[in-house]
C-alpha cells in the first residue's frame, strides 16, 4: 500500500477534455441533439471507449465487491478507497471527453449506464479471496493493455494523453494486485495455482453485462483493441511468467495436479490465440482499414 501511495500520480480529468468544442444539446438549453455522424473518433476506437467507459461506470458494484472480497480492514480498507478514487477519475474523464466530443449518443448512453449499474456486478469468485485476487490481477492487466491500444489508435492528442494516464492507474493496479500475489504465492503455491487454473478457465471481462457487450466485444477483437492473442501474450503469460509457477519444484501434494490444470488452461488460452490468428486475421483487416484512415 505505501508502495502504490508512493507511486501515485494525481491527475485532473478537467485538464483532459477540449471543453471549447462542446456544444449545448436539447433540454433546458434548447441546444442541438446528438446526430450520426459528428463524430471525430474511428467507429473502432468509439467502440473501445464506450465499452470501457460503461465498464468504468459501474464503480459502485465493484467497489463494493472489492470490499467484501478483501475486507475493509487496515491496508485493505485504505487500498479500497484510494483505488475506488482512481478509478472514479477514468469514468469522468472518459464520459466528459466523449460527450464535449459528441462521440457518443447521450441518451444511449445514459439508458446503458442505467441499465449496467442497476444489474450491478458480482465477481465470479465471490467467497474465494484468492481466486478473487487472480482475477484482478488479470483484469487491471487487461484493462491497461486495451487503454494503450487505443491510444496508439484514437489520433488524437489530447486523447493520447489522457488515454495514457489512464493506462498507468490501470498498471499500478496491476503492481499492487500482483504484489499481493506474489506474497500470497509464497505462503501457499498450491491453493495459489489452483485458483490460478480455476480463473485462466473462466476469465471474462467486467463489463459482461453492459447493454451492447457482444457488439463492442467482437468490434475490439476484430480492430485489434483486444484480441485473444493480446489476452494470451501480454496478460496470461507475463504474470505466470512474474510468478515462475512453471520454474519452482515445491509445490508439495496435491500441487503437481494443480499445476497440470493450470497448463491446461494455458493451452486453451494458447490455442484460442493461435486459432484467432489462423482465422481472424483476414476479418480484422477489412475492419481496420476503414477505421485506421
Ligand atoms: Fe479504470
Ligand atoms: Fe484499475
Amino acid at each position: 500500500m505505501d508502495a502504490h501511495l508512493k507511486a501515485a500520480d494525481d491527475w485532473y480529468p478537467h485538464q483532459f477534455v477540449p471543453w471549447s468544442q462542446g456544444r449545448d444539446f436539447e433540454g433546458v438549453y434548447r441546444g442541438e441533439p446528438w446526430t450520426e455522424g459528428e463524430q471525430a473518433l474511428s467507429p473502432a476506437v468509439r467502440a473501445g471507449l464506450l465499452h470501457n467507459l460503461l465498464s468504468e461506470e459501474n464503480l459502485p458494484s465493484y467497489h463494493r465487491v472489492i470490499a467484501e472480497a478483501f475486507s475493509r480492514d487496515g491496508a485493505w480498507g485504505t487500498w479500497v478507497n484510494r483505488w475506488t478514487v482512481e478509478e472514479g477519475r477514468h469514468g469522468m474523464a472518459l464520459r466528459d471527453y466523449l460527450l464535449v466530443t459528441r462521440a457518443v449518443d447521450p441518451v444511449a448512453l445514459e439508458d446503458a449506464r442505467s441499465r449496467h449499474v442497476q444489474h450491478g456486478y458480482d465477481l465470479d469468485y465471490r467467497g474465494d479471496a484468492l481466486a478473487s485476487l487472480v482475477y484482478v490481477t488479470l483484469q487491471e492487466l487487461a484493462t491497461r493493455v486495451s487503454y494503450r491500444t487505443m491510444r496508439t489508435m484514437c489520433g488524437e492528442p489530447g486523447c493520447e494523453a489522457l488515454l495514457k494516464h489512464i493506462a498507468q492507474d490501470e498498471n499500478r493496479h496491476m503492481i499492487f494486485y500482483r504484489t499481493v500475489l506474489q506474497a500470497a504465492w509464497e505462503i501457499d503455491p498450491m491453493r495459489l495455482t489452483d485458483a490460478l487454473a480455476r480463473v485462466l478457465g473462466t476469465f471474462r471481462a467486467p463489463g459482461h453485462a453492459a447493454p451492447g457487450f457482444a457488439k463492442m466485444a467482437v468490434s475490439m477483437v476484430l480492430s485489434g483493441i483486444y484480441t485473444p492473442t493480446m489476452h494470451h501474450e501480454e496478460v496470461v503469460l507475463p504474470i505466470l511468467r512474474f510468478l515462475k509457477v512453471f520454474e519452482v519444484d515445491r509445490l508439495g501434494p496435491g500441487g503437481e495436479q494443480a499445476r497440470e490444470r493450470l497448463a491446461a488452461a494455458v493451452g486453451t488460452s494458447a490455442a484460442r490465440a493461435e486459432r484467432f490468428e489462423r482465422t481472424g486475421s483476414a476479418q480484422r483487416q477489412s475492419v481496420r482499414s476503414p477505421a485506421g484512415a
